[in-house]
């Protein structure tokens, strides 16, 4: 009994000991790694405070926030991040600023008060000068922010024509024309007319596309032509015109363009029927929703929507974007202007 004791004690006395070292030994090589890493600071200053400090803009009470903040290959950086933690934005937040949002957005952001932005990081399509615009829509419309984004940034949250923009990439393959868009009276360079008759024109690329789809067609027994491809902002207006007196503009508006709107001004849309009639067939037309992407088109107004496009469905229109954007949009089941929205602006 009295040896089992004796060798409890030791062992106790053995443990305290152990415990005793290690306690001290850790808490020392702690404070001797703290010491190392404010050393460190002081002598390793960030990139960012190393170029601060080297600018008129310096100001001493940011030395710590200028520690923290990666530097960035922008001219008049430190001024711009001066004004971020003017604005109270902490060096943590600015990082994320740099991170994530595109040049333009922290350029508009400089002269807007403090907003959290902390639920838009993973929104690329989003726009700080909109956010309020983004909230209303989110409230009355009760979406999603990515889709309240999507919505405002195409123009939805307004009535179709108001707030128009003049389009600025008129001549590119990829423009978007729509209610919210106009081409004024743009008149592409490059027509070329059809084999099936010369008074139907498309853009150079578009009109080869649009061969090859007719030919690959006809090897499947679908048997199309065009009625309608490139159209003057003077032709639109008569058309437009005469639809309008026929059926009142509220009506005329959903199938109809209004002058510089219409993506036949850009040479890179064309309407087509089922030879010897006077409109598409079902046939022809699921063929083309099967098929058109292959030669570079999209089916651009579709029953589904009709919300976004603002038109009813046209299952004869075909708009001319190329294989690949074609291909992805048809993929990807939206709208063109949603697609732009999101890939190409
Ligand atoms: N029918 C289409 C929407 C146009 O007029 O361009
Ligand atoms: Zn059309």
């Amino acid at each position: 009994m009295k040896k089992t004791k004796r060798i409890l004690g030791i062992l106790l006395l053995l443990i305290i000991i152990g415990a005793t070292t290690t306690y001290f030994y850790y808490s020392s090589h702690k404070i001797e790694n703290k010491e190392v890493k404010n050393t460190m600071k002081e002598e390793h200053p960030s990139k960012t405070l190393e170029v601060a400090k080297e600018t008129p803009d310096y100001q001493e009470k940011y030395k710590n926030a200028y520690q923290e903040i990666t530097y960035q290959e922008e001219k008049e950086f430190i001024k711009h991040i001066n004004t971020l933690l003017d604005l109270q934005y902490n060096p943590e937040e600015i990082n994320k600023i740099y991170a994530y949002l595109k040049e333009e957005n922290i350029l508009k952001l400089l002269n807007l008060n403090k907003i959290n932005i902390d639920p838009y990081y993973q929104i690329k399509n989003f726009e700080v000068d909109k956010i309020k615009e983004y909230e209303e829509y989110q409230e009355k419309y009760k979406t999603t922010l990515e889709d309240a984004v999507l919505k405002v940034n195409i123009g939805l949250n307004q009535d179709f024509y108001t707030n128009i923009k003049d389009i600025e990439n008129k001549n590119e393959y990829t423009v978007l024309v729509n209610k919210y868009h106009s081409l004024g009276d743009y008149t592409p360079t490059d027509l070329k007319s059809l084999s099936y008759d010369s008074k139907y024109q498309l853009r150079e690329k578009a009109a080869d596309a649009f061969e090859k789809l007719i030919s690959a067609a006809k090897l499947e027994n679908v048997f199309i032509r065009p009625y309608s491809a490139y159209r003057s902002y003077t032709y639109q207006t008569g058309l437009y015109d005469r639809y309008v007196k026929r059926d009142g503009k509220l009506k005329a508006d959903t199938y109809s363009a209004r002058p510089g709107h219409s993506e036949h001004q850009t040479g890179l849309a064309v309407d087509v029927w089922t030879e010897g009639k006077q409109e598409i067939t079902k046939k022809d037309a699921e063929w083309l929703k099967q098929n058109a992407h292959k030669y570079g088109f999209i089916i651009r107004y579709t029953e589904e929507n009709q919300n976004i496009t603002g038109y009813i469905a046209e299952p004869w229109h075909l708009r001319y974007l190329g294989i690949d954007i074609a291909s992805d949009v048809t993929e990807k089941k939206i709208t063109y202007d949603e697609y732009y929205d999101l890939y190409i602006k």
